[in-house]
């Protein structure tokens, strides 16, 4: 069987490693000793920059590390709290390797860090969600801009530099960055980059008019998505990739590519989907009602199946492979994103390039965090250039969020957040109906998550 894209090479060899101190009696030296070694052949890989390292010789798709792993803290911490080394039966797990080196990444990062950014789906949201008010990843991206971090979602969601359509995915987190009445320049931190790599805005706090306050808000203030020039944070002085420049008739050739390979995967699956193709992307999602008719005996009108996503990006990544040169060497991805596939011109590492550059920014002081790590993922592209921890929900962004804030802010952040969530909750709950005038905003528009059109109340969703 081949499931060589659902696999971490590094991952699963720093598994095996520790599978012998398992086997040779569960020692908690004989782990920390492996450990320290693997943070030897790091540090070695690193300062050789990747050429004939040890490292590179024993797992040949490692790639580049931008910090410090603190493996041995790390693991140590770790078997701290969850006991690792006193279980009997059971070696860590690749899902415990992969907290550990998250782990491992965060201390190494401290007090360097400037900028993080997040993947939204899945990272910050459900797939297709959107950042729900009380989400309690808020207080922590708040501490986060307080502390002067810039923040930005980097998201392969394309609605151009339609702020208003963002807003709509990130309404409960902007409105508490009203809430907690950050000031213009704690708000202007943040910023969102759509299309991957395509399509930068920035946050803004708008004052509300009279009409505006009386209609939908109790607050004085909006946080607004506004489009950020290509111009300005492309602009020739940084050297950085340039989405803007790159040559359209090249990125509509290599999409059309991309569609006719889905298109001919959509009939040899029968699948029942629709595919979508915007400026910069095509899009494979479930085709809904309307499919079924037209693939009587076929599957994903409502869900695509796992395999059969994967089978998509994996054949669309093949016939990339048969491109004339000169298409191949446009960035893109190809990715199975849990409900739906894509490949897009423009990657997150791309992105995360050009913000270093235009916030002046050096790599060690970079984080992204992501779900999508594998080969048919879209976040993988960021390790080129910065270090990056791997999660698997928004559950565990949280988990994350309060180690990175104690490590690179200090302990009383993680509690100011933590404060500030708790505040928030006596308060709604004091806050109900019969004693308070409090005015309820208006739901956000429902949204088709894949296009951004928006949806009219009695119409059908797509899915
Ligand atoms: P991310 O996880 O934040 O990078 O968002 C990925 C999701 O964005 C995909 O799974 C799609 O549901 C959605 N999306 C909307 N428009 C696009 C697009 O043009 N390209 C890729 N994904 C898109
Ligand atoms: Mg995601």
């Amino acid at each position: 069987m081949i499931t060589s894209h659902r696999k971490d090479e590094f991952l699963n060899w720093v598994k095996e490693l520790l599978y012998h101190s398992f086997v040779l009696g569960n020692k908690k030296d004989s782990y920390l000793e492996t450990m320290g070694y693997i943070e030897m052949l790091v540090e070695e890989h690193r300062s050789l920059r990747g050429e004939g390292s040890r490292l590179k010789a024993l797992v040949p798709s490692v790639s580049h590390f931008h910090t410090r792993l603190h493996l041995k803290e790390a693991f140590d911490m770790y078997d701290e709290k969850y006991a690792v080394t006193q279980r009997r039966h059971l070696a860590p797990t690749f899902n415990e390797i992969r907290h550990i080196l998250n782990l491992s990444q965060l201390i190494g990062i401290g007090t360097k860090l400037k900028f993080v950014s997040f993947d939204g789906d899945q990272t910050l949201y459900s797939d297709g969600g959107n950042f729900e008010e009380k989400s309690g990843l808020s207080y922590q991206i708040i501490e986060l801009l307080k502390a002067g971090i810039i923040v930005c979602v980097i998201t392969a969601a394309n609605y151009q530099h339609d702020g208003s359509k963002y807003e709509v995915r990130l309404a409960g987190l902007l409105r508490r960055f009203i809430k907690a009445n950050l000031g213009s320049e704690e708000i202007e931190r943040f910023h969102v980059m759509g299309g991957e790599c395509n399509f930068l805005l920035q946050c803004k706090k708008f004052k509300l008019s009279d009409g505006e306050r009386n209609a939908c808000s109790r607050y004085e203030h909006k946080a607004r998505l506004v489009p950020v020039e290509h111009e300005t944070w492309q602009s020739e002085q940084f050297d950085a990739p340039k989405p803007y420049k790159w040559d359209k008739d090249k990125v509509q050739a290599f999409l059309d590519a991309a569609e006719s390979s889905f298109r001919q995967s959509k009939v040899d699956l029968r699948l029942r989907t629709r595919i979508i193709r915007k400026a910069t992307s095509v899009g494979m999602i479930p085709g809904g009602e309307a499919m079924v008719g037209e693939v009587p005996n076929g599957h994903g009108s409502l869900k695509i199946k796992a395999e059969a996503l994967d089978e998509v990006v994996l054949r669309a990544l093949d016939n990339i492979q048969d491109l004339p040169e000169e298409l191949k060497q446009l960035h893109y991805c190809a990715f199975n994103g849990g409900r739906d596939c894509w490949v897009d011109v423009g990657t997150k590492g791309v992105a995360v390039e050009a913000l270093q550059a235009y916030f002046d920014i050096p790599k060690h002081g970079c984080l992204h965090v992501g779900d999508q790590f594998l080969q048919t993922g879209n976040d993988i592209s960021a390790r080129n250039t910065c270090a990056t921890i791997w999660i698997t929900s928004p559950k565990e962004t949280f988990k994350i969020l309060d180690h990175l804030l104690r490590f690179s802010l200090g302990m009383d952040k993680v509690d100011r957040a933590a404060a500030a969530a708790k505040a928030d909750d006596l308060e709604e709950l004091s806050l109900s109906p019969a004693t308070s005038p409090r005015k309820t905003p208006p739901m956000p528009p429902t949204m088709d998550v894949y296009t951004g059109e928006l949806i009219a109340k009695d119409d059908k969703a797509p899915i």
